[in-house]
């Protein structure tokens, strides 16, 4: 185990946590919760999500400026179209595919975080974040919340590598990125045609900088 970790038991499986991530749930602890920042709570995006964070996905997927940095067109659905999908998601479980509410302090739901393309053997996947509450940005939400992830993916999942892409114009994400590990090891066009930067970091990068955190 690496320094700085802490280990607590679920079911029958040892599993390793950043001392930042939690030991043990508390009764506080929201529903769902897979790994808590020191001002985040990263939760399974579950049957329990409520209407108002519903309303809240709804918002972020439809905002024209938080889609314009994450590079996708702002949603056109109706909200009950969303709702519809959105639950059809909760109930399902994809192993290279799995989606997490961001909730702040105040357990107000503030965005999103996932893995995708995870492939089991080579013990790799790409992360994606949205901070959708734009009142939170530059606040160190991401970074927090991006932190407790990667403690969760290389720690309780195994993986030895975590990709993302993220837009070449987009200084505060490869910022936030930097913070956590991420080195920038290459360019390509997006679909779009921006040029995108990708970026990576290893199980044993992460780790030494655990240390310092
Ligand atoms: C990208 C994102 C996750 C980053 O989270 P965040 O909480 O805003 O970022 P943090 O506060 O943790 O870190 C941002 C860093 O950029 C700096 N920063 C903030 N605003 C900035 C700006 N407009 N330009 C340049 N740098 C900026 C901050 O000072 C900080 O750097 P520092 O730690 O050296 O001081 C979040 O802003 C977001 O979701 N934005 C919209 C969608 C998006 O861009 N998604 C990423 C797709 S890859």
């Amino acid at each position: 185990m690496e320094s700085g970790m802490k280990a607590t038991r679920q079911g029958d499986e040892m599993i390793s946590r950043p001392s930042w991530a939690f030991a043990a749930l508390r009764d506080s602890d929201p529903p769902g919760l897979i790994a808590r920042g020191r001002k985040t709570y990263l939760c399974e995006f579950g049957p329990h999500l409520s209407e108002e964070n519903l309303r809240a996905l709804y918002r972020h997927a439809t905002d024209p400026e938080v889609c314009h940095f994450n590079g996708f067109p702002p949603l056109e659905a109706s909200l009950a179209q969303f709702g519809q999908e959105m639950r059809h998601q909760a109930r399902r479980h994809e192993v290279r595919h799995q989606v997490f509410v961001i909730l702040d302090e105040e357990k107000r739901l503030i965005g999103t975080i996932e893995y995708h393309d995870y492939h089991p053997r080579r013990r790799q996947a790409w992360l994606g974040i949205v901070l959708g509450e734009k009142d939170c940005w530059g606040k160190g939400y991401g970074r927090d919340a991006v932190r407790a992830f990667l403690g969760y993916l290389f720690q309780a999942m195994g993986l030895k590598k975590v990709r993302l892409r993220t837009y070449g114009f987009n200084v505060r994400a490869r910022r936030c990125f930097e913070k956590c590990g991420f080195r920038a090891v290459g360019s390509a066009p997006w679909f779009d045609g921006l040029e995108d930067t990708l970026m990576e970091v290893t199980q044993e990068e992460f780790a030494q900088l655990v240390e310092g955190w």
